[in-house]
């Protein structure tokens, strides 16, 4: 289908049928209280006087949380990730872009948007195939890298690197680690951002509605240099990012312990839920993610039917994949990590119903 994209969330099906949603990948403790507390005290003046266009407090922020010494001029802030995917591609696509897929659809459309020609290159048994990248790379405006990709989790740190000491300017690299900050202990290291001063081509994406539980109030970021910087920010409209948010997100990134948290409850969940569908199931297989979710292959149900059927009966909401580049045969579910309980209760609605 042209210019579409398809995402999980509750109001991709009818909400009302929605009790629990793991088609949504935020973190499972959601908003800290501590941001919360900050924002009702302050809602008065939050709502009614116009928010910084500039970001000032919050761009500092970033800067203190990322631990770079680096001029606020480095980073761009966006109404959620999604708003610089589409500015990047305004300001950087104008003929080829590069793909590997499957991958989220927002570089496809924003790129589909701008009439670029699009390559997509498909993953190699769930990592990213870094000699076929670097070689249609050659004359393409840009390659959107996606780590931990989503749908299918971390990928190879080192063929991400190769992939970036190949590629030179002017093509330029999009990385989105919006989902980074949930890998297990360990996956940090596999950021770029230490980096970043070292690229000339390279965005580099974050997101807070994800890691921070702040996906009503839409906060998103990219650090790279003030070159690039200035084109990216030159799409963006005033106002981007309202007083609520920009407030909420500087607080959520002072609050460390919100986010170490999360993390630790996301590995072990996420080990819990996977050793009991390899235990208790046949028909379902779960893939290695090393993030807040993970793919689930489907040996005798397709996707699209097990969606319904959940959501139906259980009023339990999964990704159905069919909607991936590349993963249209329907073999392939994504669940989100969530609480004890609300895992629990999918576990034994997928036991309920295996085959
Ligand atoms: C890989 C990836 N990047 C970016 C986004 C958009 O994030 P945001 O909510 O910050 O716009 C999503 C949303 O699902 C995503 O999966």
């Amino acid at each position: 289908m042209p210019n579409s994209c398809f995402h999980g969330g509750i109001y991709s099906v009818n909400p009302d049928l929605v009790k629990l949603d793991f088609s949504s990948s935020v973190n499972p403790l959601g908003i800290s209280k501590v941001v919360l507390k900050a924002i009702h005290k302050s809602i008065d003046s939050l709502s009614s006087v116009y928010p910084d266009p500039e970001c000032r407090e919050l761009k500092k922020g970033i800067l203190e949380y990322l631990r770079l010494d680096l001029d606020r001029d480095w980073i761009s802030v966006g109404n959620g990730a999604i708003e610089i995917i589409h500015n990047f591609a305004r300001a950087f696509v104008r003929n080829k872009v590069v793909i590997p897929v499957p991958t989220f659809c927002e570089y496809e459309l924003a790129s589909k948007l701008m009439n670029a020609q699009i390559t997509f290159v498909p993953l190699k048994n769930l990592n990213i195939d870094a000699e076929s990248i670097i070689r249609r790379a050659k004359d393409s405006d840009a390659i959107y890298l996606c780590n931990p990709n989503n749908p299918t989790g971390l990928l190879s740190s080192n063929n991400i690197k190769k992939i970036l000491e190949s590629v030179t300017y002017p093509t330029i690299v999009l990385l989105d680690e919006s989902f980074i900050e949930l890998v297990s202990k360990g996956g940090m290291s596999d950021s770029i951002v230490g980096k970043i001063e070292e690229f000339d081509n390279l965005v580099i994406l974050r997101s807070l509605t994800k890691s921070f539980g702040l996906a009503g109030l839409r906060v998103g970021y990219s650090i790279c240099n003030p070159k690039l910087g200035k084109k990216l920010s030159s799409y963006q409209i005033p106002w981007n990012v309202n007083g609520i948010a920009q407030s909420a997100a500087a607080c959520a990134l002072k609050d460390y312990r919100h986010l170490t948290k999360a993390r630790a409850l996301i590995e072990k969940e996420r080990r819990f839920m996977q050793s009991y569908i390899k235990r208790k199931t046949k028909s379902f297989v779960p893939l290695v993610s090393n993030v807040n979710y993970f793919l689930i292959r489907l040996k005798n149900i397709k996707s699209t039917k097990l969606r319904n059927f959940l959501l139906n009966r259980d009023g339990i909401l999964v990704r159905d994949c069919v909607t991936f580049n590349g993963l249209e045969s329907g073999e392939y579910v994504r669940v989100s990590v969530k609480k004890h309980d609300d895992n629990a209760l999918l576990l034994q609605a997928l036991e309920s119903i295996d085959l």
